[in-house]
Formats: structure tokens, sequence, C-alpha cells
């Protein structure tokens, strides 16, 4: 078990760097199954989640190397076996094993995936895909064994905006017969990040980026070389940190277009920033407006910035509000919130934030990735010392946090316990 202990009250002053996308990286490993040949992927985080597929990976009996931020991927001689419980429920991403099998080998036995608790976020939408494919699906309480005869081009619409559902049948559907339509498929960055990837690889997909792509199968998939997108959520969550604590704090290796619903959203709370081509500066500044977000699909606000972003809304002159749109269960980082001493009320997939509030830190606790993010950030703002526990959600999703914070000033440390 590991914990971080952090000082509050620093200014964080200097560069931070931001690291390649956790949601690219996590679907861009499992997809480089797919190839006949080698693959190798560039600035890829060094996340424990990227580790946890390493491990499926090496278990199926892929080649892999890292050295860095690079990692070469060589499935020549993988064995398409059943994927252990034990690792699929590690994350959430290893249901990209499903897509990426069932592509290649027309057969797929895993489990249920893991990740974080923040609602129910059934598959139903990726086994509809791979059934529109003309795949079978078998559930056998949380193990499924997804198989077809062959892969046929379909016509799929998805029920609701899915990340997860769009990439996995993307990865399905390359290398099936014919021409496959996936309709209100998510627009997401990483989506067309992985979408480039598998072209590069010989694929051929269109409208990555809209609510329809289009998918045409090819037979075979070649080798490449891929750069992950700069971590939109990390450099979101960074510059939460500079509207909090920042002296002239410096994000770069950002694309700042990715981030723009919450670069609104700061500067309607009245938050000093700059932004250029590939980085950002900004200080902290008194006085903020109180300002109302809802999560929404990309370009929306990220439900994952909801919770980093209500550690500043504490902060603010007056009462925010903060609704949930896409998980049920996303406010988990609430309690422990109030518990340093903020005034939020949750009201269904609703908070209301009262501000501003002077916290003081005291013993919390990560629930999830995000809701540990959120914590992180309040702790540097936090009178005195700020512990939290269960960071191994935190480590899952932020490459070298602890490392990156401290650079810039702030007192934070990581701890064995
Ligand atoms: C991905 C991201 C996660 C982010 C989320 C939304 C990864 C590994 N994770 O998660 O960080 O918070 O997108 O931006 O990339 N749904 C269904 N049925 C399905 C699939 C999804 O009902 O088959 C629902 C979910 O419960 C949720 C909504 O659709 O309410 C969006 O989920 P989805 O976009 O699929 O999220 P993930 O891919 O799990």
């Amino acid at each position: 078990m590991k914990q971080i202990i952090i000082q509050g009250g620093n200014l964080l002053e200097g560069t931070i760097r931001i690291s390649g996308a956790k949601n690219s990286a996590v679907a861009l490993v499992p997809a480089s199954l797919l190839s006949d040949e080698l693959v190798k992927l560039d600035n890829i985080p060094n996340i424990s989640d990227i580790d946890a597929l390493n491990e499926i990976l090496t278990f199926l009996g892929a080649k892999v190397s890292r050295k860095g931020e690079l990692m070469e991927i060589d499935s020549s001689a993988v064995e398409n076996k059943s994927i252990p419980e034990s690792i699929s429920k590690k994350l959430r991403a290893s249901y990209y094993f499903m897509g990426a099998l069932l592509g290649k080998y027309k057969k797929v036995e895993m489990y249920f995936p893991g990740g974080c608790s923040i609602g129910a976020r059934p598959i139903n939408l990726h086994l509809k895909g791979f059934e529109a494919l003309g795949a079978k699906v078998i559930g056998e309480g949380s193990k499924y064994t997804i198989i077809a005869d062959e892969l046929k081009g379909g016509h799929i619409y998805l029920d609701t905006v899915s990340v997860g559902a769009t990439i996995n049948i993307m990865l399905a559907a390359v290398k099936a017969t014919g021409i496959t339509i996936i309709d209100n498929a998510a627009k997401e960055p990483e989506i067309v990040n992985v979408a480039t990837f598998l072209n590069q690889m010989g694929a051929k997909i269109s409208g990555a980026g809209t609510s329809q792509i289009r998918i045409t199968g090819v037979e075979k998939l070649g080798s490449c070389y891929m750069e992950v997108i700069p971590d939109r959520i990390e450099a979101g969550t960074y510059v939460i940190a500079g509207a909090l604590m920042g002296k002239n704090l410096k994000i770069e290796n950002i694309i700042p277009e990715h981030i723009e619903a919450l670069l609104t959203k700061l500067r309607e709370m009245g938050v000093s920033l700059d932004t250029y081509d590939d980085y950002l500066t900004i200080s902290k500044s008194d006085n903020l407006k109180p300002v109302d977000i809802t999560t929404q699909v990309y370009p929306g606000f990220a439900t994952d910035l909801q919770q980093p972003i209500t550690a500043l809304l504490t902060t603010c002159n007056g009462v925010s509000t903060l609704e949930e749109t896409i998980y049920e269960n996303r406010f988990q980082n609430v309690e422990y919130l109030n518990k340093l001493g903020a005034n939020i009320t949750i009201d269904g997939q609703k908070i209301i934030i009262d501000g501003p509030s002077k916290l003081v830190g005291k013993k919390v606790v990560a629930t999830d990735l995000r809701a540990g993010a959120c914590l992180i950030l309040s702790g540097l703002t936090a009178q005195g010392e700020t512990i939290i526990e269960e960071v191994e959600h935190i480590l899952r999703g932020y490459e070298n946090i602890i490392e990156k914070l401290e650079a810039v000033g702030a007192k934070i440390k990581l701890e064995e316990i």
C-alpha cells in the first residue's frame, strides 16, 4: 500500500511536461496485436495501466521491449489463449483485447474488465458491435467467449456515445470483409489517434473524429511507427493546479484545442492564462467567479476533469454547480473534500459547491483515479498536511506525478506503508 503526503500552500513555478495520453496508449498497445509485423509506439507513458497491458501481451506470447517512452511490440508469435481474470480485472482497457483478438483470430476468451468504480460501466455496446459483424457472444458469469466463422462489415448505431465501444468495434472491423459503419461514434482525440495508427498499419478507416466512422476491411496489417498524442486529462489536471497555486507555471507538450472546454470555463472564472501553439502559462488568481459546468462527450467538458476541477471550484467566490452526465458514481471525492473543509452538497447527478472554503489537511482516500487527482490538487492548497491513501489508483494514470509536482515547488512525497 502506498500513500501520498502533501504539505500545502507552496506556489508552483517552472515547467511541467505532459506525457503521452493514457487513454490512447491503452488502446494502441492492444491494437498493435492486429499487425503481423513489428510495431513501434512512441511517447508511451510510464504508468501501471501500461504495465498491466504488457503483462497480457507477454502472456499471449508477444515480444515487448520498452526503452524510455518507446515501446516495440512484435506479435508474430502470439498464441490466442484465454486471458486470465486476474490480469484483465486490473484495468478497464483490457477490453481492447476483445476487439483486437477477435479482429485477428475470430475468437477471444476473456473476462469483464476492471477499472475505476465510477458507475455500472457495461460493455453491451461493444458486444452489440461484435455481433453486428457476425460474431457470437457467449457469456458465462463474468467470462466472455466471442467467436465468429467470418467477420463481415456491418452497420452499427451506438445508443450511447462510447469511447471504448467505438475503438473496440474499429479493432474488430479492420480485417472484416466489406464495409463497417459506426454511427453516433465517439469523437474523442484518442479515437483519431487509434484510427491514424491503424491506417498507418494499412487499415482503411475514414471519419474518425466525426460521428460516423467508415471502415473498409483489409486482409493484412503491417509495421508502423506511431506517436501517442499528449494526455489532455493530465494536461487539464496540471492546468487546474496552475489555477490553484501557479506562479507563471508553464504546461508544455499540450494540444490546447483538446482542452478548450476547460480553458473556456477557466477564463469565465477569471483565471489568468496565456495559450501558445503547444504550451500555456498560468497563474493563481484571487476572487475567482463561480461557474456552472455540465460534463459532456468530446468536445464538451470531459467527465475525467470533473473531479479535478471541483478542487478549484471550492476556492471560487460563491455557488458553483457541476452536473455529471456520463457516470452515475463519480462524486466519491466529495466526502473527502468536505472532510478537508469544503462545503459541497450532492443532489442526484449534480453537486453544489459553496465557496470559498479554507481547506485544512487531513487523512483522505483516493477512491478512484480522478478523485485521487482532485485530492492532490486540494492538498496543494490546504493548510498543513494532507495524507492521501490508496494512491495506487492515481499511479495507474499519471506518469511521475510526484516528481512532476515536486520539480515545480510542491512539497509532496510518496510513501510505502
Ligand atoms: C473512456 C475512458 C474514461 C473516460 C470515458 C468517457 C478509457 C480507457 N477510458 O471510458 O477515462 O471517462 O471514456 O470519456 O479510454 N456505456 C454503455 N455501454 C457500453 C459502453 C459504455 O452504456 O457498452 C456507457 C457508460 O456506462 C458511460 C458512457 O457509456 O455512461 C460512456 O462510456 P465510455 O465512453 O464507453 O467510457 P469508457 O470507454 O469506459
